[in-house]
């Protein structure tokens, strides 16, 4: 009977072991990306600069865009890799789902949208490091091309896709290249597809970008997107939902946020075919859970990151971080930046509870084979 007990105990360690394993090299690498740098002390203070000092006001936050998104994922960037994965968006999770399945999921619902065949060439319009565009680049064998505004992420998702063996020449490789999503450097009617997941509210005019993704995409070809939106829930004039708007734009290196009518309406005004328009989160995930929930507090230390949303740890973090850049072991400046990330997550996770906002705002529309006459 002992011995039963016995291996039981070794298969419980074993499986145990494995995302023990995996959580401590990922802090490691974290540690390690961040060690000796001095950037995020001098971001973290220009950032919260662009947010919060001097001209604050809708006008000069649009004119500023391109530099608070920048300085934004200086910061965040490695963060999100570390706490989220390579894939830096929400998914609600399904009967069954684990936390990386459910993120799959969300993105070939998305690439399936597209209708491209193998070898096409897609682009990813605000990627991240290119988790997604990985995984649809496989998951469809056409040719991804991720653009983001931020240098440190073109060079860790070139890195990501090399080690993953996806650069290079062949259908389903996938390049990242540094550029802004306002002014796309690519030639007219260039793509076979484009999909955007939780980027473009960054930009500060929609009907400006997606009149960009509008000129580079194939006549015929679709344009396939999740949206940041606030939702008819939303009430400009109640106090908690004013906080959830300003805690995710701080927190989150948004301009302003707009309501789902604004984005559609914006879409057809660039000269798109919509073909859908709708609130994904408000899906079926029965058995499942909505996809905010990793954002929600909780007590059991091993439900990371919502561990660190509990009262106690959403007091204490900071001050840990701070003792660990007293000694040098993470760079000055972190326990600043993780404070405007919490304050970005419990904005979303308030959002999420109150309906008063939308991550996945999906809208589906396709570029018409004739130009519209205006
Ligand atoms: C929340 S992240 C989402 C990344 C990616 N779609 C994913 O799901 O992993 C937003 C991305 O949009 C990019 N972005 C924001 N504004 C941009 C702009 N004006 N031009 C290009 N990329 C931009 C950011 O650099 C970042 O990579």
């Amino acid at each position: 009977m002992d011995l039963f007990y016995l291996v039981i105990a070794f298969f419980l360690c074993a499986l145990a072991a494995k995302p023990v394993f995996l959580g401590v090299s990922a802090t490691f690498a974290f540690i390690k990306g961040m060690g000796g740098s001095n950037r995020f002390e001098k971001s973290i203070d220009k950032y919260n600069k662009l947010q919060n000092d001097g001209d604050t006001s809708l006008d000069a936050r649009n004119a500023n865009y391109a530099d608070l998104v920048s300085q934004y994922y200086d910061l965040a960037t490695e963060f999100y890799e570390w706490g989220w994965g390579q894939s830096f968006h929400f998914a609600d999770k399904r009967k069954g789902e684990n936390f990386h399945s459910s993120i799959l999921r969300h993105e070939h619902y998305l690439a399936g949208r597209l209708g491209v065949n193998h070898g096409a060439k897609i682009l990813d319009c605000g990627c991240g490091v290119a988790g997604p565009a990985r995984n649809i680049a496989k998951f469809t064998g056409a040719n991804v091309t991720g653009i983001t505004i931020n240098e440190f992420q073109v060079n860790r998702g070139n890195t990501l896709c090399q080690q993953q063996g996806l650069a290079g020449q062949g259908a389903g490789q996938v390049q990242v290249v540094q550029g802004d999503f306002m002014k796309l450097p690519f030639e007219d009617n260039s793509f076979d597809g484009v999909y955007a997941i939780e980027a473009t509210c960054h930009a500060p005019d929609r009907v400006g970008v997606y009149s960009e993704i509008l000129r580079v995409l194939k006549p015929g070809g679709v344009f396939a997107t999740y949206e940041w939106c606030l939702t008819d829930a939303y009430d400009k004039d109640n106090t908690d939902h004013q906080f959830i708007k300003k805690a995710i734009e701080e927190g989150d290196g948004l301009p302003d946020m707009c309501h789902t009518s604004k984005c559609t309406e914006a879409l057809a005004k660039s000269g798109f075919d919509v073909l859908e328009a709708r609130d994904a989160a408000l899906d079926g995930h029965e058995g499942g859970d909505p996809w905010y929930r990793p954002l929600t507090p909780s007590w059991a230390p091993w439900k990371w990151p919502r561990f660190q949303f509990n009262p106690v740890m959403f007091k204490l973090f900071p001050y840990l971080l701070e003792a660990l850049e007293f000694v040098h072991i993470v760079p000055a400046g972190t326990a600043k930046t993780q404070c405007m990330l919490q304050y970005g997550g419990v904005g979303c996770e308030r959002g999420g509870a109150t309906g008063t906002f939308t991550p996945m705002w999906l809208m589906v529309a396709k570029k018409p084979t004739k130009a519209k006459a205006n």
